[in-house]
């Protein structure tokens, strides 16, 4: 007797469970829901204000009234959360980024009013001082050189300002050293001690911020890079470190950015730690898939929750993206 071997070709045919959209969906490994989304925004002055970001099509900066409306829509396309930054002009950028640390700034009064308006969506704010200096820097600088343990010091007073106003993740995107720990005593002595720490943990020096910095309006201040305290794009092993630091220090959950080009870092760090890990796609990769949707070079929609999904596959629990309103949509239209 001739017994086809099992487990072989012809025996076994991998297309069989491909074959149509019921069983794709029943094998389906990972799934992709809003669930999954903390959605970025980016805030101005003014009232009424929505004003397109050039190189970020179909991303505007909102004034708080606008960000209020958006909050609303954001709740009801089951989106958990939504990541503010502010954008400043360069006039009102000081050398000490001075206003980060006023409990009536922009991001302040949004929180406030968006917490009022929308108590149940969730709240992060950035914690670095980029969007305040005149020169650019997440830090103070002096003679050319970010400075650390003064910087954390003002980081500090930030966090605390922006958890008073409401947020209720601080997220520090800065990449000092030792600023987590620092952070979460002075969140815990000011009586803010539910309110949660995202660690920027393995922040690399990376091209794919340059839409961002356009966004806020750091794109004609920035001075020289980031690269004395953001990671290098050729490390992996100073990643898992990175990581490990601000967990001991009290991160709540650890976040990789940029995204899809370091994919290889979200998998191994949720491998190692089993953390809540977070990834950020970051606002270069936001506008490629936008430039080449727009020259009708690929499919949007598919590529945006192709990149998406890739992010869940790899391993985070969630994505902080400026996609999360159009990828909710985009998900329950099926
Ligand atoms: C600043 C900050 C950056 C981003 C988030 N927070 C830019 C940078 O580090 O230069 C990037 C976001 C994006 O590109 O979408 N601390």
């Amino acid at each position: 007797m001739n017994k086809l071997p099992l487990g072989r070709f012809p025996a076994l045919r991998m297309r069989r469970m491909r074959s149509s959209d019921w069983s794709r969906r029943l094998v389906a490994e990972t799934s992709l829901s809003p669930n999954d989304f903390i959605h970025a925004v980016v805030l101005k002055e003014g009232t009424g204000v929505r004003e397109p970001v050039d190189a970020m099509p179909g991303v505007h900066r909102l004034s708080v009234d606008r960000a209020v409306e958006l909050a609303m829509e954001a709740r009801d396309l089951g989106i958990p959360a939504l990541a503010l930054f502010p954008y400043t002009d360069a006039e009102a950028r000081t050398p000490g980024g001075e206003e980060a640390l006023n409990p009536d700034n922009l991001m302040c009064r949004a929180a406030r009013a968006i917490k009022q308006a929308v108590p149940d969506i969730g709240l992060m704010a950035d914690v670095a001082l980029d969007p305040y200096t005149d020169h650019g820097h997440d830090g103070l600088m002096r003679d050319g050189v970010i400075l650390n343990d003064e910087t954390v010091e003002v980081l500090v007073k930030q966090a605390v300002a922006e958890a008073e106003a409401g947020f209720d993740i601080i997220a520090p995107s800065d990449m000092m050293d030792g600023r987590v720990g620092a952070i979460r005593q002075g969140l815990d002595e000011a009586g803010c001690e539910n309110v949660q720490i995202m660690a920027y943990a393995a922040k690399y020096a990376s091209a794919f911020y340059g839409p961002y910095r356009e966004a806020i309006g750091s794109a004609g201040v920035l001075k020289g890079d980031k690269r004395t305290y953001q990671m290098d794009p050729a490390n992996t092993d100073e990643a898992l470190r990175e990581v490990a630091l601000d967990l001991a220090e009290g991160a709540d959950s650890v976040m990789v950015k940029p995204g899809l080009a370091y994919l290889d870092i979200v998998a191994r760090v949720k491998e190692a730690f089993g953390a809540p890990t977070f990834v950020f796609q970051v606002s270069g990769e936001y506008a490629m898939i936008k430039a080449a949707a727009q020259n009708g070079w690929l499919d949007g929609d598919r590529a945006m929750l192709e990149a998406l999904m890739a992010f869940k596959r790899a391993g985070a629990n969630g994505v902080i993206t400026y996609f999360g309103m159009e990828a909710a949509k985009a998900l329950q239209s099926g």
